[in-house]
């Protein structure tokens, strides 16, 4: 598997299902069952999932529970979903969004 190497996931003692890869504007993120796109995204240090309509401040992973909506991303050409709560899929497209909500990571 090509996939990013984990650095931030807890190993000693955790025991989890067969790795699966998915892809964030094109590079392959690895991430186990069960785990959100959120937090297989936090494992390898990437925390910018969208930019602020105004500004275009990056935002990310605030609340971790669904109520914030900074996660915002897009999943197999599906906007505005929020990553805490999608579940990470095997081959999955996911897409970083830019200040109108769109796809930011592919021109
Ligand atoms: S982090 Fe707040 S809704 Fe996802």
């Amino acid at each position: 598997m090509t996939a990013d190497r984990a650095t931030n996931r807890v190993e000693k003692g955790v025991g989890r299902g067969e790795p699966f890869a998915f892809t964030l504007d094109g590079r392959t993120i690895q991430a186990f069952p069960g785990e959100t796109v959120a937090a297989a995204l936090l494992a390898v240090d990437i925390r910018t999932l969208r930019r602020t309509e105004k500004t275009g401040a990056p935002r990310g992973v605030f609340c971790g529970m669904g109520i914030c909506f900074d996660c915002l991303i897009t999943v197999d050409g599906r906007p505005h979903l929020r990553a805490c709560l999608t579940e990470a899929r095997p081959g999955m497209d996911v897409a970083t969004q830019d200040e109108a909500g769109w796809r930011a990571g592919r021109a």
